[in-house]
């Protein structure tokens, strides 16, 4: 990253999606088994936020591993996120404090601003300047409670000023990243500043998402097929290693064994100029991530629909 500490090229997702309830968190210990297996498998990168609900059993499985002696704490790389009811600059040290005691940690490696939206504890919207939450950033650093500092969701206007009003330089950027949505753009400006671009739901629609129709490429897709039958991998590994050879670090999530071994075992095979390119060619521009309850807040980072949806955080009567 541009300030010499260096990310490991992929990382373990543990957002474990929305149902009727909210927010799925975990049970039974499962995610802290899967995290401490996937430690066992090599997987060195992990990927929460506040609002998953999954930092606590995440820092059970680290540290697990720690205490049975198989890694140190600096073999690990964490990556969390503040929520959007914590972006008064004094609110942000505390909500990672609140993080690290989740986490059991004394430090994560990168903090990430989780989208430019502030809102109110009711969730209302909130006029708090995303600069203001940067200032709150710049200090969790300096206190060292995070190594590096970044943000998410940020469109390009946005991330340009963080780069002219912030002191420090985001090392990172957390996006959308996968067939249906390359970001060229955005990543190509990002990338232009030294700044890391990490992609999330990296598989786009070559897994099934709640009941969205999907389009092509699923993971039959004939375009992919040939590509993995030439360098004998799956489908999966051949869209994670897509961003890998742009130089994105991809976020999968997965709670079985098998595909933590599938999803990392991509370092030995390299995609051709012409493969990117074919696999760039499915870009729509698509995101699975749209939450269009936000789109009336003067911070909405992306493009505005006709008929967004009803806010899912908001507490019905
Ligand atoms: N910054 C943000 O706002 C933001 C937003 C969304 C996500 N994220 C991060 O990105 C991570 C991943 O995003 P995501 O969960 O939306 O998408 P994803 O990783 O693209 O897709 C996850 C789905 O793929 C399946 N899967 C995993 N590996 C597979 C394989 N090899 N073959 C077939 N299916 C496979 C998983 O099922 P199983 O679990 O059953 O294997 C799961 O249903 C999250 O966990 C989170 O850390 C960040």
């Amino acid at each position: 990253m541009n300030n010499g500490i260096k990310m490991p090229a992929v990382a373990f997702g543990t957002y474990l999606g929305f149902d009727q309830n909210g927010v799925v968190t975990p049970k039974n210990h499962e995610l802290r088994d899967v995290v401490s297996k996937a430690i066992d498998i090599g997987w060195r990168h992990f990927d929460t936020a506040a609002i998953y609900g999954t930092e606590q059993e995440l820092g059970e499985g680290v540290r697990m591993k720690i205490d049975d002696g198989n890694v140190k704490r600096e073999d690990i790389f964490i990556t969390t996120k503040l929520w959007n009811t914590k972006h008064k600059r004094d609110q942000v040290a505390q909500a990672l404090r609140e993080s690290l005691k989740n986490l059991g940690l004394n430090y994560v490696d990168l903090y990430l601003i989780h989208w430019p939206i502030g809102l109110n504890e009711d969730n209302s919207h909130s006029a708090v300047d995303y600069m203001e939450t940067w200032r709150g950033m710049e200090d969790v650093q300096k206190l060292g409670l995070a190594k590096s500092i970044g943000v998410s969701n940020f469109n390009k206007g946005q991330l340009e000023r963080v780069l002219k009003e912030g002191s420090v330089k985001p090392a990172a950027l957390q996006i959308e990243v996968h067939p249906q949505i390359t970001q060229s753009e955005l990543v190509d400006f990002a990338q232009s500043n030294d700044i890391v671009v990490m992609g999330y739901s990296p598989f786009g629609s070559l897994v099934n998402r709640y009941d969205m129709p999907l389009p092509p490429p699923r993971i039959d897709d004939p375009v992919l097929v040939e590509i993995a039958e030439k360098y004998g991998k799956t489908t999966p590994q051949v869209v994670l290693r897509w961003a890998v050879d742009r130089n994105i670090v991809p976020i999968p999530k997965t709670m079985k064994v098998h595909r933590l071994e599938e999803n990392i075992n991509i370092f030995d095979f390299k995609l051709q100029k012409d493969e990117i390119d074919k696999i760039n060619a499915f870009d729509k521009g698509l995101r699975y991530t749209l939450p269009s309850f936000w789109q009336s807040h003067p911070f909405y980072p992306f493009e505005k629909i006709d008929k967004p949806i009803d806010d899912p955080f908001l507490k019905k009567e």
